[in-house]
């Protein structure tokens, strides 16, 4: 029997690499997250950089949520033939190849010209779910139309227009999307130092703002705004960034600058973005817009995981936004084993934030959950070659994964999930 009939990602993906450097050849993404977050900063612009780089306060988030995986062992076992070995799973009874999905990322041009849509080639080319974020550079339904097989999902920011979450809603179910994903911990953008910095957010340049302009309701939203004049004197860099977004907004310069829609539609958006009124009852209005199972993500308590179930809904992302939110915030992987308990076996739940290894994904299986979402390091991947930097990263994932529970003595996620982890 063959490898691959064996399934033996690790082993291929190491073969490859090995064989490619004997003839001269390194591949280009590399192997740590440290190295690989130095490789983008170097390719990056540096406010596109600080953009996916930033956490909250003081930023220690993002690390924290990276050591608090290394608080617990893998316990290896062996003697226990691994030849054999299956990382398929499942999220919400959608089977996966494997328990590894990107999570939403605003703003891919950012990082590469394909943005979204490099992303989704590559999920596809590597059966790997993706979640088409809110703020995408790409709308849900070109990103949608790169996908044969592999799920995919639409990430919600919950407006302050309930008809435009409506219309964002139907679309999603209109192309294809598994679920809804409402994302509960960025009902305001985090103190972000990075970004405040540089002064600059990408959202007031026209950018990630796909899903709005692409609307029907939000297009109706711009026609009914009022015509605003700047309150500042206009400077040159405004005047600078402003012939940008005319350029760069859909409808051509001329009738852009004529019009000035491309500014309206910029100042409606910062305007009804988000909602910080959001709260547990406006949950069963998403119920009204829409049959698609509703996750929320961005639970950390287990009290809420409880409160989610109760109240109807399909399943949750333990997260916290990759430490951009809340200096301080907990790490979720030390919350995954409460939420689990205050919610049962069968209640869908995936771990996002600090996963960078194939030891974390092990770790985060056995600790409760059915998937993990992975963000920043996709995104660097992207950064560094486009749709084949991300299908490179996430072979080199789905191999490390593959060989640690080899290597642990576990062929199948139920294995992972029986083995006992030490504390430390
Ligand atoms: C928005 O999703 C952000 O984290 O910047």
């Amino acid at each position: 029997m063959s490898e691959q009939q064996i399934n033996a990602p690790g082993l291929k993906r190491q073969r490859e690499i090995y064989l490619g450097g004997y003839r001269g050849k390194k591949t280009p993404i590399p192997f740590t997250y440290p190295e690989l977050e130095q490789a983008a900063f170097r390719s990056m612009q540096r406010t596109a950089f600080n953009y996916i780089a930033a956490g909250a306060g003081d930023s220690s988030g993002i690390s924290q949520n990276e050591a608090a995986f290394k608080k617990y062992s893998i316990v290896p076992r062996v003697l226990n033939d691994v030849e054999r070995s299956d990382m398929s799973a499942s999220f919400a009874g959608i089977p996966l190849k494997h328990p590894i999905i990107l999570s939403p990322v605003g703003v891919l041009s950012l990082a590469h010209s394909s943005a979204d849509i490099g992303v989704a080639r590559a999920a596809e080319a590597s059966h790997t779910p993706m979640i088409f974020s809110n703020q995408a550079s790409v709308k849900m339904e070109d990103a949608a139309a790169q996908f044969k097989a592999t799920p995919y999902w639409f990430q919600l920011y919950w407006s302050r227009s309930d008809d435009l979450v409506r219309s964002f809603v139907e679309r999603a179910e209109r192309c294809g999307c598994r679920g809804i994903i409402v994302t509960l911990d960025t009902t305001m953008l985090g103190w972000r130092p990075l970004d405040l910095g540089e002064a600059y957010l990408p959202f007031l340049h026209g950018l990630g703002l796909a899903q709005y302009i692409s609307d029907p309701i939000f297009n109706r939203l711009v026609d009914e705004a009022p015509d605003e004049q700047p309150k500042e004197p206009i400077t040159l860099r405004a005047f600078i960034n402003v012939m940008k977004l005319m350029k760069r907004y859909p409808g051509g310069f001329i009738s852009n600058f004529k019009s000035k829609r491309p500014l309206k539609a910029v100042r409606l958006f910062t305007r009804i973005y988000t909602n910080p009124r959001l709260n547990w009852s406006d949950l069963s209005k998403l119920r009204e817009y829409t049959n698609l199972p509703i996750f929320l993500k961005g639970v950390l308590a287990p009290e809420d995981a409880k409160k989610a179930k109760e109240t109807g809904i399909d399943g949750i992302i333990v997260s916290n936004h990759g430490g951009r939110q809340v200096e301080g915030a907990i790490p979720p992987i030390l919350q995954l084993a409460a939420i689990r308990k205050s919610v049962g076996q069968s209640f869908p739940v995936a771990l996002d934030s600090g996963v960078r290894t194939g030891a974390d994904i092990f770790k985060a299986i056995n600790l409760g959950a059915d998937a993990v979402c992975i963000g920043r390091p996709y995104v660097y991947a992207l950064a560094l070659g486009g749709q084949a930097g991300v299908e490179e990263y996430l072979k080199n994932l789905i191999a490390d994964l593959d060989l640690t529970m080899k290597l642990s003595g576990c062929r199948s996620i139920d294995e992972i999930r029986a083995t006992t982890l030490k504390t430390l």
